[in-house]
């Protein structure tokens, strides 16, 4: 008999709920967000030598317009930006961007930056010291073409509204992630951890999907975004984009990526435990008796050190940057994203609201459930964070021992200004973290770390989405929805058939959120927990709170902290500018120094090459373009099948003479499967920067080259 009611719910359910299947306006687009691919550290690992030398695949922005057709002030707009994290500053940008073209209709309380949360795109445009001490400050250009390209895509989204429907509907995901503190997760209570069995144990091994039919959809699966190794330095996507692009090219397989008109919607979920280096992690210590062997659990280290320990993707044994895993991990979501799109899932139901508010986590005082006082505290990091996880050891350069011979010239800088040395109310407040930065006390030159978060909630019919300034960890993202779901419930905002999804990081980056069983164990997760041993909590009682305002006729205004100050133009940017490029002598930009193979015909599988005289690509982003074709010959003339943004490309950049301002541009083109023989060429689009002058552009192309069947 129990086994027979969910089924007849179900089916009585969405009987009931397909006779009152809403109508909503809905728009969705893509735009190219891709910062300078070279001379740029990279975003996520934190790790000054991962700066980057070339382009594997654009970042792209996507954005979801979600209205209420006959009430235009009832509509939200979610963003799902292939970056690292939300950061305050970029949305205050966009924001404005938006004010100015549309009034009112995009604001704070409307409008979500949601991250993919990727480790290889280009860095640099978070405003808070504390992320830009590898990318030695402020990069202007990676903050304005993200900007640009959000405020495109939500254009794009905005231009295509249209009446439709939407269905939801989740999906169990096997093979996908790994919980890479997993004796963290041991530390939640049992009976907790027993309720989740069924979904995952220590991970949640499913993905929820709202559909938008035909146009494209919107999906959450938490799975960090480090399959592409520290050691990558070509900018991509990693696994998120990647199955974006999976997807949308499988829909549209002649459209160049990016150019889409369905939308493929990977965003991030719960993933602050989470790893795609799902055969584990393992000693990388050549020499010694553990090299090969899994790291110590507990602590993930080799030998008693951190730097050996890597997580292993599932195609470790393919290649060593991570590329053939980042595909894999991307083609298992793809799956469960194509399994959902082609079932019948329920109906949305319901009105379009949102709510937002800053909070100051600095000292935030609430009371439990039970009643009890507590604070949250000014933002500091523990020991733990400098030593990384076993996805990238990303340490700070300067917490590698002796400080006075630091190669950052940032640090060099702001090395003065160290943390101030923690007071006994914060080493309590803290507690038993033990402080490694104080950087909630750290405000010159400029705030380290933010103190003051957002806190938004957006609600389409009976989906609610609470998207977090941080990476909640598996038990810490369950706690919240749950909570979240209960009060909604409770309140009456919505019935039985409400789901609710965490996305994020987004909007602020307030670094991670742990469980306060989880925290007390300090591992990376609990290290790296900005404000506290209450954070979590005061992260559900706020989000709980704000739940009456996503009522159908809510009631007051929510009451809000003060906005974070404006930090981005005062600061500190160190990276120069490109002074000059020239060519060798007796040559010209585009000369080919390396030409394709000609002699003998190409086939699948193979790799085609050709090196040219190029100059620096952060002359021009070329966003929305390319730097690279791959023509083929059709019917008499020239037709471009392939662009730099294809997988199967490659752009990379080296300096020849820094002296001389000789550089080379290497591109390649592996030969997918299905490939049609023919005639093909390559092409390269370039811009040089002269001494004296303005930037020009140039192009190059290859010989003709054939490939057959
Ligand atoms: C930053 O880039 C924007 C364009 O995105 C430009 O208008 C502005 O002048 C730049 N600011 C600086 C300080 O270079
Ligand atoms: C998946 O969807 C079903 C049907 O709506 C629901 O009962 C179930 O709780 C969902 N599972 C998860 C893990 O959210
Ligand atoms: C993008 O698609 C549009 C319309 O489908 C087309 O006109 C345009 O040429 C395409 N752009 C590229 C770069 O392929
Ligand atoms: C890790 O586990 C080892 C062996 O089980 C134990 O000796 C050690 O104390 C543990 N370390 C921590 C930090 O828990
Ligand atoms: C890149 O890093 C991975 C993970 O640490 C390692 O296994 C691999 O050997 C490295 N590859 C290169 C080319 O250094
Ligand atoms: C935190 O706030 C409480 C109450 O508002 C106040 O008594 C306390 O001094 C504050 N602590 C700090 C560290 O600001
Ligand atoms: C309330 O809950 C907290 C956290 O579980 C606990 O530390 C505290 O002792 C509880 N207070 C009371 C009065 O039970
Ligand atoms: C930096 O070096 C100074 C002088 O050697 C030392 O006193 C200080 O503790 C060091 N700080 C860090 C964060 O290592
Ligand atoms: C470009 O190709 C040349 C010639 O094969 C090679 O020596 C060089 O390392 C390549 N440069 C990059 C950045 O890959
Ligand atoms: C490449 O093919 C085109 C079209 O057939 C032809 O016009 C051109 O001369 C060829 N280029 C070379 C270098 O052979």
């Amino acid at each position: 008999m129990t086994r027979l009611l969910p089924s007849f719910a179900v089916l009585c359910t969405s009987v009931l709920s397909a006779m009152a299947q809403s109508q909503y306006l809905l728009g969705l687009g893509i735009a190219d967000i891709t910062g300078p691919v070279v001379e740029t550290n990279m975003m996520g690992y934190a790790s000054l030598g991962q700066t980057d030398t070339g382009l594997h695949m654009r970042q792209r922005a996507r954005a979801w317009i979600i209205g209420e057709p006959d009430v235009e002030a009832n509509r939200i707009v979610f963003i799902n930006a292939d970056i690292a994290m939300g950061d305050t500053g970029v949305r205050r940008e966009i924001l404005a961007q938006l004010a100015a073209k549309y009034g009112t209709l995009y604001t704070a309380q409307n409008f979500a930056l949601s991250s993919t949360h990727q480790h290889s795109g280009v860095g640099g445009y978070l405003e808070n010291l504390l992320p830009q001490i590898t990318s030695l400050g402020f990069v202007n250009e990676t903050f304005g073409a993200i900007a640009q390209g959000v405020v495109l895509a939500v254009d794009r989204a905005h231009e295509s509204l249209a009446v439709g429907t939407l269905t939801i509907g989740n999906t169990s995901v096997t093979g996908g992630n790994i919980n890479r503190s997993p004796t963290a997760y041991l530390f939640n209570p049992q009976a907790e951890q027993d309720m989740y069995v069924d979904q995952g144990g220590d991970q949640d091994k499913f993905m929820d999907l709202l559909s938008f039919g035909s146009r494209g959809f919107l999906s959450w699966f938490p799975v960090h975004g480090t399959s592409l190794y520290e050691n990558n330095t070509l900018v991509s996507s990693d696994n998120k984009g990647m199955a974006a692009y999976l997807y949308e090219s499988s829909v549209e397989p002649n459209a160049m990526p990016g150019n889409q008109t369905f939308v493929a919607g990977f965003a991030q979920a719960n993933v602050g435990d989470t790893s795609p280096n799902t055969l584990g992690a393992f000693c990388e210590s050549p020499g010694e008796p553990y090299d090969g062997m899994p790291c110590q659990a507990n602590s993930s280290t080799c030998g008693g050190t951190v730097a050996d320990c890597h997580g292993r993707g599932p195609g470790f044994t393919l290649d060593s940057l991570g590329f053939h895993s980042n595909e894999m991990i991307a083609q298992i979501q793809v799956d469960a994203a194509k399994k959902l799109m082609s079932s019948t899932l329920s109906p949305v139901t319901g009105s379009v609201r949102s709510v937002h508010v800053y909070l100051n986590m600095a000292n935030h005082t609430f009371a439990l459930p039970n009643g009890t006082q507590v604070q949250t505290c000014p933002a500091a990091m523990g020991f733990s964070f400098a030593g990384g996880t076993t996805d990238g050891p990303g340490a700070f350069d300067f917490v590698q021992g002796d400080n006075s011979t630091s190669q950052n010239p940032l640090w060099e800088i702001v090395k003065s200004f160290i943390t101030p040395i923690p007071s006994a109310a914060q080493v309590a407040c803290q507690a038993p973290k033990p402080i490694l930065l104080n950087t909630g006390y750290a405000t010159e030159p400029y705030p380290w770390s933010p103190n003051t978060v957002d806190i938004q909630l957006l609600k389409v019919g009976n989906l609610v989405m609470l998207i977090i300034p941080g990476e909640l960890t598996t038990m810490a993202g369950r706690r919240l929805k749950a909570a979240v779901r209960a009060q909604l419930l409770a309140t009456g905002v919505l019935d039985n058939s409400a789901h609710v999804v965490v996305s994020g990081p987004a909007n602020t980056y307030g670094h991670y959120i742990a469980t306060p069983e989880e925290y007390a164990v300090q591992r990376y997760e609990g290290a790296s927990t900005l404000y506290g041993p209450h954070t979590l909590d005061a992260y559900i009682e706020k989000y709980s709170s704000l739940v009456p305002f996503l009522a159908d006729t809510p009631t007051g205004t929510p009451v809000s902290d003060a906005a974070p100050p404006e930090l981005t133009s005062s600061a500190l940017s160190l990276q120069s500018p490109v002074v000059f490029d020239a060519p060798p002598i007796f040559q010209s930009f585009g000369h080919i120094v390396t030409d394709v193979v000609t002699s003998t015909p190409f086939q699948a599988g193979q790799t085609v090459f050709a090196v040219f005289v190029g100059a620096n690509p952060r002359n021009n982003l070329r966003l929305e373009g390319t730097f690279l074709n791959v023509e083929q010959l059709v019917s008499g003339s020239w037709k471009a099948v392939r662009s730099d943004s294809h997988p199967s490309t490659l752009y990379q950049w080296a300096v020849q003479s820094t002296i001389l301002g000789t550089s080379n541009v290497n591109i390649s083109w592996t030969i997918e499967s299905g490939t049609p023989a023919g005639t093909y060429r390559l092409r390269y689009f370039g811009d040089s920067k002269p001494l004296i002058g303005s930037i020009s552009a140039f192009t190059a192309t290859s010989s003709n080259f054939t490939v057959t069947a």
